[in-house]
């Protein structure tokens, strides 16, 4: 193992391999006691997310890439593109995600700028780290979506990609409910997931069978706009929605 230095002022071990994570965290969540993996992620996304074996086999970005019928690099830079180069940005990035998602979002980050990563696996905190060199700038925490420790109104941005169809109806409402909270007034969160395809898709049959088969809550994404996840009662400034990829894909804008 090589010490890294200066990761969020810490010191800290790079493991050779995924590891199980326990070292993965810059700091601990403030308040609360660390998350338990939740009984979704367990029962339905443990192949994807939660093993060594799972991380070393689809920490690769062409699966990815291929996974999303070679649409990640332009679903990343959409995000990108939104959050723009601010040199004093807050981000938050709510989940891990494989490939260079989180690479991209930092080196776009000024010098004043600032990236929050949570995930409730710290496997996956740990593959994380593994990837990026050490940045003062850049923190990760053992947070669940759903309950964050962060003081409202902490960030500019907060960005979920890929997280929200994973998650069951409750537990996608109450981390829309976190970011609303987090983001401050004025901000924004930016979110790209899987949407209902026109109905002459060709894939249309197709993910709709492998969704179904491998992600349970995913079809709640066909079937319901994000905004209807939204805290109830809660106005945003504006919603934006674009689709791409023959509708497959969506980007949401949430202005806060
Ligand atoms: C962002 S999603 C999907 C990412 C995408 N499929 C990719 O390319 O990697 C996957 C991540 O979400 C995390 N996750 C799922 N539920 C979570 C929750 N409630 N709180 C925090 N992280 C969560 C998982 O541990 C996993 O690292």
């Amino acid at each position: 193992m090589r010490p890294l230095a200066g990761w969020g002022g810490g010191l800290l071990s790079e493991p050779s391999e995924p590891s199980t994570g326990a070292d993965a965290v810059d700091r601990p969540p403030p308040s609360r006691e660390s998350p338990r993996i939740p009984d979704y992620l367990q029962k339905f996304y443990w192949w994807a997310y939660l093993s060594p074996w799972a991380v070393r086999l689809f920490e690769r970005e062409w699966l990815v890439n291929l996974i999303l019928w070679g649409n990640y690099g332009r679903l990343r830079d959409a995000v990108l593109a939104e959050l723009g180069q601010s040199s004093a940005q807050n981000v938050l990035q709510i989940a891990c995600v494989y490939g260079d998602f989180t690479r991209r979002l930092v080196s776009q980050l000024g010098t004043a700028g600032r990236l929050d990563v949570v995930d409730v696996a710290p496997i996956q905190l740990a593959n994380l780290r593994r990837k990026l060199a050490a940045d003062a700038r850049l923190r990760l925490s053992l947070q669940d979506a759903s309950a964050l420790c962060f003081a409202g109104a902490s960030f500019d941005s907060t960005v979920l990609f890929f997280l929200l169809h994973e998650q069951p109806a409750g537990v996608r409402a109450a981390t829309l409910a976190e970011a609303v909270r987090v983001t401050r007034p004025g901000g924004r969160i930016v979110i790209v997931d899987y949407h209902r395809p026109v109905a002459s898709h060709p894939l249309r049959y197709l993910m709709r069978g492998v969704l179904h088969a491998l992600e349970p809550f995913a079809l709640d994404l066909w079937r319901q706009e994000i905004a209807e996840f939204l805290p109830a009662g809660w106005t945003p400034a504006a919603i934006e929605k674009t689709t791409s990829f023959g509708g497959l894909y969506q980007k949401v804008v949430i202005r806060v």
